[in-house]
């Protein structure tokens, strides 16, 4: 071997490691290297279930007084989505989940020929009937009200769509009546945001106003 060949050798053998050093320093220099301030495969979880809008409290409405104005064209509308799973009929055919003609006032876990999860039987043995308040809780987020559930349903977020799918329900042979309004118990879901800022600042149970004053714009602060 001549001098001048192994100098060809010796020299490309530099070129290459001076090549392959030049990429070990410039191509990190292309590459984030410091970690992201939110890992990308963070879930956020539905927050809404929890709390409803942002400042309204979600609480169960006066049945007396929402029940009766209820849409319940709306809310047979709304039982699209339920009808994948359940059935209306009344000659009640049990589906994916148990047929609901007449659930409003009926035992919970009581449909025949439905195998319930042990979840809703154990409810049944604590809470008689279904009645507007529970079933209102259900459909708000049935995993939430009944850890268990075989109901794999996310619920329903607007109360109004809820409140008028029980009077939809109710409409559907059940006998369990509509008790008599009594706004006081409980605020309508629909108003409670105004009624908690009126009633904030005036002294409890001072005057008995009607409801609409809360709307009044020259209310006493
Ligand atoms: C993905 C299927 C599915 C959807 C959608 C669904 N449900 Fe259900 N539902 C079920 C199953 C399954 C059960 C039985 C739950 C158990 O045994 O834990 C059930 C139970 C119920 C019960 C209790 C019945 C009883 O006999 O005690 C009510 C009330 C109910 N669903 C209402 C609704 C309404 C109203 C909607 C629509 C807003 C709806 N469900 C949507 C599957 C579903």
């Amino acid at each position: 071997m001549s001098d001048l060949t192994t100098n060809k050798i010796l020299g490309a053998g530099l070129a290459t490691a001076l090549v392959l050093a030049g990429l070990w320093i410039v191509v990190p220099m292309f590459f984030q290297k410091t970690p992201p301030a939110k890992p990308g495969y963070l879930i956020a979880v539905a927050p809404d279930l929890a709390g409803g809008a942002a400042a309204a409290p979600d609480v169960p409405p006066d049945w007396g007084t929402v029940l009766p104005a209820a849409d319940v064209a709306a809310g047979e509308a709304k039982t699209a989505v339920c009808k994948s799973c359940h059935s209306f009929d009344p000659s009640g055919p049990n589906n994916i989940g148990p047929g609901l003609y007449g659930v409003v006032g009926r035992k919970p876990g009581s449909h025949p020929g439905f195998a319930y999860s042990a979840a809703m039987i154990a409810l049944g043995a604590k809470q008689p009937i279904w009645d507007y308040e529970h079933l209102y809780e259900l459909m708000k987020g049935p995993q939430i009200f009944l850890p268990g559930t075989k109901m794999t349903f996310i619920g329903l977020k607007s109360p109004q769509d809820r409140i008028n799918v029980i009077a939809y329900l109710h409409s559907l042979g059940s006998s369990l009546p509509i008790p008599a309004p009594n706004p006081k118990a409980t605020a309508p879901a629909a108003t409670a945001t105004a009624a908690s800022a009126a009633g904030a600042s005036a002294p409890k149970g001072a005057t008995p106003t009607p409801a609409p004053v809360a709307n009044k714009p020259g209310a006493p602060a």
